[in-house]
């Protein structure tokens, strides 16, 4: 049975991170595509002789052409440029709006029929640069940042109440920057509200640590940003995809009334299936969380205000 074709777009710490993420799964045969070839290349070639030991079918090319790009199922754009310390994810607008309009009008001509996963930050306003490149319908362009930013609520809850990761759920709505909005009521550990099992100032400081929890990395790492947890959390929309899981993830989607939206992107709920994000999943939230939610929400409009004077 022939493999589904994913196209990764960046071949740089996340890019390549995710596409040995995929090959390892086998979820599909992985064009890696980064303006320098070489890189892409290389790293393709020696994803290739990790076949072997590790016992995967998958192929990954590396190219910097797109002409190898076409007819891919999935497309993974995280070329850009990664926030340095001192940085926030906005000062990369101008410059990361100007490579994923590039790269996302070559890709999309060439896979009309893919679901764009953009990675690139600032995550909800380059979700909304992949929109207006691709001409793609709404439901086939969306962005990688609530997986990630629930999974680390999640590994700070599980580490606060020394439990598995595995039994602990939670939800970050809103945008990817520091207005994010850890729900607290939506944090379970075994079907258990988190709130019934630490204190209130445990979880105050956990959601604040969630908001800077890329921060918390770039500081550590000096030299660029995370890359492990946002190369899985990106494999995991991708496999949702692809196996048409029907899966509710967190998502940068665009909204047209949901949870009081209209117009513009940003992370909720939503299914996602081989059509992308299928349905957005409106949920009741508390009226902390619902203005939360409307002030990250304004940040991320800003942005995207500033890419509709540049884009004509
Ligand atoms: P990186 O610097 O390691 O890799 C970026 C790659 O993009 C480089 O290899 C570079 O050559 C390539 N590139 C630049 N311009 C290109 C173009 N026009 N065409 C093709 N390739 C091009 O950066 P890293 O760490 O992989 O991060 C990538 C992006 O993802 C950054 O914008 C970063 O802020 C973002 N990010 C977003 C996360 C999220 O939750 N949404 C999490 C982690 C990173
Ligand atoms: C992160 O949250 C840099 O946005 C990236 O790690």
């Amino acid at each position: 049975m022939s493999l589904p074709k994913i196209t990764v777009i960046g071949a740089g710490n996340v890019g390549a991170t995710l596409a040995q993420r995929l090959v390892e799964q086998n979820l599909g045969n992985v064009v890696l595509v980064d303006i320098a070839e070489g890189v892409a290349r290389g790293k393709a070639l020696d994803l290739n002789q990790s076949a072997p030991v590790m016992g995967y079918t998958a192929r990954v090319t590396g190219t910097a052409q797109y002409e190898e790009t076409a007819g891919s199922d999935v497309i993974v754009v995280t070329s850009g440029s990664p926030r340095k310390p001192g940085m926030s994810r906005d000062d990369l607008l101008k410059i990361n709006y100007e490579i994923v309009r590039s790269v996302v009008e070559r890709a999309a001509k060439a896979s009309p029929n893919a679901v764009i996963i953009v990675v690139t930050n600032p995550l909800d306003a380059m979700v909304y640069v992949a929109l207006k490149a691709s001409g793609f319908p709404k439901n086939r362009v969306l962005g990688m940042a609530g997986v990630l930013d629930s999974a680390r609520f999640r590994t700070f809850l599980a580490e606060a109440l020394n439990v598995s990761t595995s039994v602990v759920e939670a939800t970050v709505l809103g945008g990817h920057g520091d207005d994010m909005v850890p729900c607290l009521p939506l944090a379970r550990a075994a079907g258990i509200p988190v709130a019934q099992l630490l204190p209130a100032e445990v979880l105050e400081a956990i959601v604040q640590r969630t908001r800077q929890g890329g921060a918390e990395i770039v500081k550590l790492l000096q030299t660029g940003s995370a890359y492990y947890a946002p190369a899985a959390s990106a494999c995991r929309m991708v496999a949702a995809i692809l196996r048409d899981e029907k899966a509710i993830l967190p998502c940068a989607v665009w909204l047209e009334g949901a949870f009081g939206l209209h117009q513009q992107i940003l992370g909720v709920p939503a299914i996602l299936g081989r059509q992308g994000a299928e349905k957005v999943v409106e949920i009741a939230l508390t009226a902390e969380d619902r203005g939360g939610l409307a002030k990250s929400a304004e940040a991320v409009r800003g942005l995207c205000q500033q890419i509709d004077q540049w884009w004509k």
